[in-house]
């Protein structure tokens, strides 16, 4: 029989205090955990106005006894723990009881709920904080729970709330860490009476984080395998050097199923990925560790997302061995083959297979370039000087690179000095990618938890009405939604840490910009998909980096201007140099 009971004053003073309902999605997060702790197989959340206006949290748990209802919502009153000892060995979301009276007193609150075994089940009503009604329900399984208005009697706090989008974007982020650390149970979600995920429940992860992050990600995954070392487990999944995205977003880590935000396992990321990743992008992760309950202590901050080890020097180490041994894995890419220009002639004495393709990271961190207003716009506009060969003998460990003004490459090559823009060779090498996957089966996308509505101009409906079904084949996902609004449930994954309706509008301004050009639909959605993703002037990348984007230039067809036309190298030989200094 479960028993809900109002804690010990001693032990009171010793769990982390602090109010941590400061927004719809920490409201969602205590509710989803409770109903966690209490067993759902399924539970479904609503929210109506980005959370602000309501809240509903739907499951099919064990409920709470008639007579523990009202107890429910006493400070302190929790059935989770009895005790100290029992604290140090919780493996429950839960154990402060404060949720749903700190809830309950900044919102119109409504709980419904039935426990099994009893004949009814029962409704409680709370209008900031006071019980309104209380009394009998159908018996239904589970436990239903609707928070409306948040904040309506505190207009300090909810003048604090964010733009309805910024709100539900949080809540994004925090039902996804539930999503990926309880695939066994089904999640359904509503937005605004529109259902927006249906999420089964499943025994397999990757299965679970297919759903959350398309086949795109999944397909690129390599998985964190391991016997246990001492008092810890780690399994999970990370993504590829080749797959990442501008925020950390996506990289979640549990202990016991319970989402932590630490800043050591981050750590442990960056640390193993090394310079594999170019600067300011950041992989996918789902992390999981187990581990005795007496080794950590979760009673650190009341929001129960950061956690203390006994024993933090064996953690990041065992972390750290267990996520090299998952990136190390020969994934058979091969920096030279006889189609490819030669490349490192000084030191790469035949094929060379090195770990996670460095030469592949085509992804730089660009969020708002725009095209320069007055540049010639044209894919045949005259280039600058060119090189005549494509020999290229750069590569070399020896040959040092170095990165101007955060905005050009120097490097050298033979006898000749080469500079190359980063922006331009980077949009060159995305062009050609997007055109090749254009041909095969579309760019990945990358789906969105909550779909975005998104207002169009009459002239990006034009350009989107010209690209047609183009646009879908460039990785956006998008539906009509009645007079200029539209749906996005989808971005290109390159763009995928990009404020979608951002992605989505700057993309339609340069396609219809290249396509008043009177550019070809293809090439100029390619083009403006490339323009929008590619790493800026004005960010600094690291040598590695710089090597790897001359190793892709130098791998198109054209390496030598960007789509546009404007030049992505110029050379100048040592020739030309002994000229200028009158040497010759
Ligand atoms: N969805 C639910 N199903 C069944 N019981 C619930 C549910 N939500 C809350 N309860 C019961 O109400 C009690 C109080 O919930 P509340 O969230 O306030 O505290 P807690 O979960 O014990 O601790 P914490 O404040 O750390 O979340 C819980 O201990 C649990 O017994
Ligand atoms: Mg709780």
């Amino acid at each position: 029989m479960k028993i809900i009971k109002v804690l010990p004053e001693g032990l009171i003073d010793r769990i982390a205090a602090g109010e941590v309902i400061e927004n719809p999605a920490s409201v969602i997060k205590e509710l989803v955990e409770n109903s966690i702790d209490a067993g759902a197989a399924n539970i479904e959340i609503s929210i109506s106005g980005g959370g602000k206006d309501e809240i509903i949290i739907v499951d099919d748990g064990e409920g709470i006894p008639k007579d523990q209802v009202e107890l429910a919502f006493y400070r302190h009153a929790t059935s989770k723990i009895r005790s100290w000892e029992d604290l140090l060995k919780t493996f429950t979301m839960g154990f402060r009881g404060e949720a749903l009276p700190s809830i309950c007193s900044v919102s119109l609150m409504e709980l419904t709920t039935f426990y099994d075994g009893e004949r009814v089940g029962s409704t409680i009503k709370f209008d900031g904080g006071k019980q309104t009604f209380f009394g009998p329900a159908p018996p239904r399984k589970g436990t239903a729970i609707t928070v409306k208005n948040l904040f309506y009697n505190v207009p300090a706090r909810r003048k604090f709330l964010k733009s309805e989008l910024s709100e539900k974007r949080k809540i994004s982020e925090v039902i996804r860490r539930y999503l990926i650390a309880h695939p066994e149970i089904g999640f359904k979600i509503t937005h605004d009476g529109r259902p927006v995920s249906s999420l089964p429940a499943t025994k397999n992860l990757l299965e679970r984080l297919e759903s959350v992050w398309g086949d795109s990600i999944t397909d690129n995954l390599v998985e964190l395998a391991g016997g246990p070392s001492g008092p810890m487990t780690i399994h999970g999944y990370v993504s590829k050097p080749e797959v990442t995205r501008s925020s950390r977003g996506e990289i979640f880590f549990f202990v016991n199923r319970r989402p932590v935000l630490e800043k050591s396992f981050f750590g442990a990321i960056a640390v193993s990925y090394g310079t594999t990743l170019p600067p300011g992008r950041h992989p996918y992760a789902a992390v999981f560790l187990e581990i005795e309950p007496n080794f950590i202590d979760i009673n650190v901050h009341p929001a129960k997302t950061e956690i203390r080890f006994a024993d933090d020097g064996f953690m990041f180490t065992t972390l750290k061995k267990s996520l090299d041994k998952a990136l190390a894995l020969p994934l058979g890419f091969s920096l030279r083959s006889s189609t490819e220009p030669r490349l490192g002639s000084q030191t790469h004495n035949g094929p060379q297979t090195i770990p996670f393709g460095r030469a592949r990271q085509e992804a730089f961190d660009e969020r708002r370039l725009s095209m320069i207003p007055g540049e010639p716009a044209s894919f045949e506009s005259p280039v600058g000087p060119v090189m005549t060969s494509p020999q290229i003998d750069f590569v070399g460990q020896a040959a040092s690179v170095i990165q101007l003004f955060d905005t050009y490459i120097l490097a050298r090559q033979n006898n000749e000095m080469l500079i190359v823009d980063q922006h331009t060779a980077h949009e060159r090498i995305l062009f050609e990618k997007n055109l090749n996957s254009f041909e095969i089966q579309g760019m990945p996308s990358q789906k969105l938890l909550f779909e975005e509505q998104v207002h169009l101009s009459p002239e990006e409906q034009s350009a989107l009405d010209t690209a047609g079904g183009l646009i879908a084949r460039a990785g956006f996902e998008l539906r009509p939604f009645g007079g200029d609004q539209f749906i996005i449930s989808g971005v290109p994954l390159d763009m995928g840490g990009m404020a979608p309706a951002e992605a989505l509008k700057e993309t339609l301004a340069v396609l219809g910009n290249n396509l008043r050009q009177g550019q070809e639909l293809k090439l100029a959605l390619a083009a403006a998909v490339a323009c929008k993703a590619a790493v800026k002037a004005g960010h600094r990348l690291s040598e590695a980096q710089m090597r790897a984007l001359i190793v892709e230039l130098f791998k198109c067809r054209e390496p030598y201007r960007c789509p546009h036309g404007r030049p992505t190298i110029v050379v100048m030989s040592r020739d030309d140099l002994e000229k200028i200094f009158r040497r010759k």
